[in-house]
């Protein structure tokens, strides 16, 4: 089944006034990934919501360019840039599959929270291993959580019933194990608070 926008233009406005579960792990998360920013780094952000995030970056980057599928979602992040009165970033409507750049156009990509929601995920890594630079790093917080109990009863049927959008289950070893398999080294990996996200860092070898 092809994923659908539909479900996150609904939960859009909703998303945007949650407040965030672990603000101490987002705030580490955030802090990590500066590490790897220089002012001149050029960044993609792949299921950038309503835009918190790349908000937060810009000002410590040249641009990003901030891709999701959700046209709610992008209208919303476009406000909030505004509202912050960034003017580096480049929100787009538009699907990690037919994400339009030359190779090596990247320095940093970022994927916080939609690796498991993508059933080409394979794919898209390889991909994004294609859009960096070499020595470029892609950083992301992906739920890696195994099918199990009520849940992993749950998430099928509200997918078939078209309620709730794909999630993969996967075990984090094996997340870290197709991002080597698409070439890159993992330079870091932490799982805060209950385990059931994994923060990584993997560098595209210089
Ligand atoms: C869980 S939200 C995460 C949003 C944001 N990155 C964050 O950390 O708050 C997942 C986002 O990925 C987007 N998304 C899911 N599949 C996508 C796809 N194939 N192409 C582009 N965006 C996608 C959804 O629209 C949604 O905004």
């Amino acid at each position: 089944m092809a994923a659908s926008p539909w479900f996150w233009n609904r939960l859009a406005r909703t998303y945007s006034r949650q407040k965030i579960a672990d603000q101490a792990a987002y705030e580490a998360k955030l802090e990590k990934t500066r590490a790897y920013f220089t002012p001149d780094s050029e960044v993609l952000e792949i299921g950038c919501g309503t835009g918190t995030t790349a908000v937060l970056h810009a000002p410590h980057v040249r641009h990003i360019r901030a891709l999701d599928f959700s046209k709610n979602m992008i209208a919303i992040a476009r406000g909030k840039a505004h509202a912050a009165g960034v003017n580096n970033i480049d929100f787009e409507i538009g699907s990690v599959d037919d994400l339009d750049a030359a190779p090596e156009s990247y320095d940093v990509i970022l994927a916080m929270s939609i690796l498991h929601l993508l059933d080409n995920r394979r794919e898209v890594i390889a991909r994004l291993f294609e859009l960096l630079k070499p020595g470029g790093v892609l950083v992301s917080s992906t739920v890696c959580v195994q099918k199990s109990g009520l849940f992993g009863a749950i998430v099928p049927v509200g997918r078939a019933l078209g309620i709730l959008p794909t999630l993969n289950f996967l075990h984090k070893d094996s997340l870290l194990a197709e991002f080597r398999a698409a070439g890159f080294e993992i330079e870091h990996e932490w799982l805060p608070g209950k385990g059931l996200v994994l923060f990584a860092v993997a560098r595209k070898p210089g």
